[in-house]
């Protein structure tokens, strides 16, 4: 007998197929979250799971699940699981860092990109047959990405592909973070590090590339938001909650910013219908790592982890090494 993995939404059939040599699985095959009842019962089961941002990991979950011992997320982040929850059930959790960087790195500068030069409105404007005549049109006056100054906030890995790819543009690169770059990074980055409030005041274009957690709990609010420029534009690639959603929505009504382009957001999927409204907002429905190649590796290396994990082995990409097997 094989042993029983949940798959709790669709993924790629290839996936599957790998996943099918080692195990028996119960797969939900709809792109829809289960329900938390329906997840926990699916789960009673089995002794794995792959698992989705979607998907809540917590006690409740856990209870009904005696049998469990690895749960692997097909995301970077991992805010969907209450990892001491997890771990006080010795349960593995993985993700798949890495195989994401440079797809995530690519959207934040398509969003820093169509905020900065105003790409969205403006190609609504021409659907809405508003380009009649030959003029220079102010109204789409963008703001200068080549010279400008790069704040990141948040330089893991993601943070570092974003500073690298600002030497095309002639960019000067800051950041802050817990901890200076190894001398190589900051090398590789062209990137100074600098104080959060200097972060915050001399940012052209402040990127947050923040894990989210109690302690990144609305790190940018209307205090942090009000030390920006003026002419400043905030990309959020991160994670919701980061932001003050209420906070910057007020700033970008108010003018206090030029222009914001988000991937993530509060409560999302049901985000601050005030959003809508604004013209100067980019909305992308948290795509950051959507290409087919890499959430096919993202997915791939969700399935190598679980098959480690189940073989004894310790997973590539645990992150509780406290639980045993770590
Ligand atoms: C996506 O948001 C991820 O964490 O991979
Ligand atoms: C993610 O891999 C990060 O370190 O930013």
């Amino acid at each position: 007998m094989k042993p029983k993995i949940l798959v709790t939404r669709s993924v790629f059939p290839e996936v599957i197929e790998h996943l099918s040599q080692h195990f028996e699985i119960d797969y939900n095959d709809q792109d829809v979250a289960l329900p938390a009842d329906e997840l926990a019962a699916r789960l009673s089961d089995k002794v794995g799971a792959i698992t989705m941002l979607s998907d809540r990991i917590d006690e409740a979950a856990l209870r009904s699940a005696p049998n469990l011992k690895a749960v692997c997320n097909v995301a970077v982040g991992h805010n969907n699981f209450d990892l001491a929850a997890i771990s006080a059930a010795g349960v593995m959790a993985t993700n798949t860092p890495g195989v994401l960087n440079d797809t995530t790195a690519d959207t934040a500068w398509a969003l820093l990109l169509a905020s900065g030069r105003r790409i969205v409105g403006a190609d609504k404007w021409v659907r809405d047959g508003q380009w009649q005549g030959w003029k220079f049109h102010d109204d789409w006056r963008g703001h200068d990405i080549h010279h400008a100054t790069l704040g990141i906030l948040g330089m893991g890995r993601i943070g570092q592909a974003v500073a690298r790819r600002a030497a095309g543009f002639e960019m000067r690169v800051i950041y802050h973070n817990r901890s200076r770059l190894a001398p190589e990074q900051e090398q590789a980055c062209q990137a100074t590090l600098v104080s959060k409030e200097e972060l915050l005041r001399e940012s052209d274009f402040l990127v947050l590339l923040l894990p989210y957690s109690p302690a990144t709990h609305h790190v940018i609010g209307a205090a942090e938001i009000a030390q920006m420029k003026p002419t400043a534009h905030l990309i959020n690639i991160a994670r919701g909650g980061i932001v003050d959603d209420g906070a910057l929505i007020e700033a970008l009504q108010n003018k206090t910013i030029a222009g914001a382009g988000l991937d993530v957001f509060e409560n999302e999927p049901a985000l601050d219908a005030r959003y809508f409204a604004l013209d100067n907002v980019v909305l992308t429905p948290h795509i950051g790592s959507s290409t087919r190649a890499t959430r096919l590796a993202m997915a791939m290396l969700a399935a190598d982890n679980l098959i480690a994990a189940l073989a004894g082995r310790r997973p590539p990409n645990l992150v509780n090494p406290e639980v045993a097997g770590g």
